[in-house]
């Protein structure tokens, strides 16, 4: 079975596309909504609900997991799996795909925008870069938990906007959602670029993620679908779905508040 984990909403873009390509995977999903957001959150804290989220997998039945969030990918899976060697690992996480699937697009110059975590590790423009990748990054710090509360279209472009100035300083070709949330808002993305006369190419991880997952993963199973989450939620559920249809249930379990989630994010 395959566990896939994210703050919220933003990994069901990855698991529904694993799903759409492979019918008869058992998938297990977790989001993580009394943590959400995650972006803002040290390393530490994020290794933390790392831990967690595998371990709530695990005990569902997963036994690869996918990492379909990019600030826990950047902070702490992808230095790991670095470390240990890849090749072998049960765990897909966002950078390792993303990387590979954007250079056969050869962009000119990329614009990642992200969570602050993502945007403070780095690792994004190394990865690139070391493709030889002209890559910069922008922070759009509320962005990600505008999205899991359907924001107005008018707050989703306010929050936006400063990727639209950052491309057109930087003569981007190329928009990376460097958080899995944000193609969820492809539409507000898509009207500020065309309002601001600016053609942008957007590049969503999640389809290599996706296609990473179907090519290791054992994806012979009954088609079950599985979906948990920290603390319920409208928009989640709607999303589940309008993704994988009616019948699937989203089942809260329990949190134990392994985290400070006193501080305001
Ligand atoms: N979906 C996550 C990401 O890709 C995190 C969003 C958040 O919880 O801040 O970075």
């Amino acid at each position: 079975m395959i566990g896939i984990f994210d703050s919220g909403i933003g990994g069901l873009g990855a698991a529904s596309q694993i799903r759409k390509k492979a019918p008869r995977a058992d998938l297990v999903y977790f989001g993580d909504l009394a943590n959400m957001p995650y972006g803002p959150r040290p390393v530490h804290e994020l290794f933390t609900l790392t831990l967690d989220a595998m371990t709530r997998l695990r005990q569902a039945g997963a036994t690869e997991f996918v990492a379909a969030c990019n600030s826990v990918s950047v902070a702490v899976l992808a230095p790991m799996l670095d470390l240990f060697g890849s090749s072998h690992a049960r765990v897909i996480e966002m950078v390792g795909p993303a990387t590979h699937a954007l250079y056969q697009l050869s962009p000119k110059k990329v614009l990642v925008a992200a969570t602050l975590a993502t945007v403070r590790s780095g690792l994004y423009e190394r990865a690139f870069g070391a493709q030889g990748i002209a890559t910069e990054m922008i922070a759009l710090a509320d962005l990600a938990s505008a999205i899991e509360r359907e924001a107005s279209p008018e707050e989703l472009n306010h929050l936006i906007l400063p990727a639209v100035k950052r491309a057109q300083e930087i003569g981007a070709d190329t928009l990376v959602f460097g958080c899995t949330q944000y193609p969820f808002a492809r539409a507000a993305f898509a009207r500020a670029f065309a309002h601001a006369q600016m053609p942008m190419r957007f590049f969503d991880p999640s389809e290599a993620v996706a296609e990473q997952a179907v090519a290791v993963f054992n994806t012979d199973g009954q088609g079950k679908t599985l979906v948990l989450v920290s603390k319920p939620s409208a928009v989640f559920e709607k999303t589940v779905h309008q993704l994988f249809g009616p019948s699937v249930c989203v089942q809260t379990v329990g949190v134990e508040n392994k985290v400070d989630n006193s501080v305001e994010r």
